[in-house]
């Protein structure tokens, strides 16, 4: 387990990042390191109370500078506010961290539309505004940027029970796909980031009741038998916004354990299988 940072101390300095729902869990994670790392910060979501707490500490525990701006990321208008107010305190944006998101475990017939409206468009509609404003933003002033937005494995696989979220990420990767091609040569690059559980308060008490939580055990469901940390993620998302990523485009990068992958894998279920069970194999094949 990696609880320390990875990049050199000024490996952002100066770099002025927007982070969607940096006020809590993951977002407020990787918008301390990327301040640890010499980055001004911009937080943004809809709850103004939990920002300016989120900005005084994060500015206590790290030195840095952090503006917390209300924005609700469904409204267009909203994301062009924060845009504006960014460039208006530190005269420029240089990297979009799309993190904001919204979910409900529910089978899906129980959802009503409107249950699958806020969902999709937090997330799917959220990222595309976020995205939409801030590359026309750098393309009218000829600057480079960098956008990185956090999906899940099923944004590919797909997953019962979570459909909303699933279909709003599938739309966020093939977003980050299509224009880390067609804005490459504005100097724009997009990327993603992938992430197993994490545990959050967002995430977690939120999302998964007590009874439900006991199905997420890491050591059933994850290869390297345990959640991740903060940092390690934190750590991979620094890299994702600063240059020495400078030829990584259109990459979605998976940090689950090995998650994903041990629920696809055909035999991967022969974990099971004691030894004695593999000593009795063999010297059947040898006899
Ligand atoms: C089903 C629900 C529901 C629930 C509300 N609705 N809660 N349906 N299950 N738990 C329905 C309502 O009945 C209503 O439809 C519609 O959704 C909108 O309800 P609102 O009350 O207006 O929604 P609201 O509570 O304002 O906000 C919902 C939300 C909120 C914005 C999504 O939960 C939120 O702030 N979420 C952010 C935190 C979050 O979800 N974080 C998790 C990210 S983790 P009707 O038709 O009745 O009006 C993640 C990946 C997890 O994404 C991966 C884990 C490994
Ligand atoms: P979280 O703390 O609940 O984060 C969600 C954030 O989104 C909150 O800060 C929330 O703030 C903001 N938000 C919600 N609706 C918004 C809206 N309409 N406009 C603007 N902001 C909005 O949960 P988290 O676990 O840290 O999740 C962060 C990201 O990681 C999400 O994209 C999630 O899908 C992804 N992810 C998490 C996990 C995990 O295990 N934790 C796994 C895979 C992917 P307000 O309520 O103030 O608006």
């Amino acid at each position: 387990m990696m609880t320390t940072g990875m990049l050199k101390e000024d490996a952002l300095k100066g770099k002025v990042i927007i982070v969607t729902g940096g006020g809590t869990g993951l977002g407020r994670s990787m918008g301390k390191y990327f301040l640890e790392l010499g980055a001004h910060l911009v937080v943004t979501s809809r709850k103004m109370e939990v920002l300016e707490n989120a900005a005084k500490e994060l500015e206590e525990e790290t030195g840095g500078k952090v503006l917390p701006l209300a924005c609700d990321v469904r409204k267009y208008n909203q994301v062009e506010n924060v845009i504006e107010k960014t460039v208006e305190r530190f005269g420029r944006v240089d990297a979009v961290l799309n993190n904001a998101a919204g979910n409900f475990i529910s089978p899906t017939e129980r959802l009503s539309h409107k249950a699958f409206d806020v969902i999709v468009d937090i997330v799917l509609k959220g990222t595309y505004n976020m995205t939409l404003a801030t590359g026309k933003h750098w393309i009218e002033q000829k600057q480079k940027g960098t956008f990185l937005s956090i999906v899940t494995t099923y944004a590919w696989t797909g997953s019962g029970y979570v459909v909303p979220s699933a279909c709003g990420k599938a739309g966020v990767l093939a977003l980050t796909r299509s224009l880390a091609v067609e804005w490459a040569k504005y100097g724009i690059r997009l990327n993603a980031i992938a992430p197993g559980p994490f545990p959050t308060e967002g995430a977690w008490s939120r999302l998964l009741p007590p009874d439900v939580e006991k199905l997420f055990d890491p050591a059933n469901k994850i290869p390297v038998g345990r959640f991740g940390e903060h940092q390690e993620l934190a750590n991979l998302a620094a890299y994702l916004v600063s240059d020495f990523s400078a030829y990584v485009n259109g990459e979605v990068v998976t940090i689950d354990g090995g998650e994903w992958l041990q629920g696809a894998g055909e035999f991967n279920a022969f974990d099971k299988i004691p030894s004695e069970m593999w000593d009795a194999m063999e010297k059947t094949r040898k006899r």
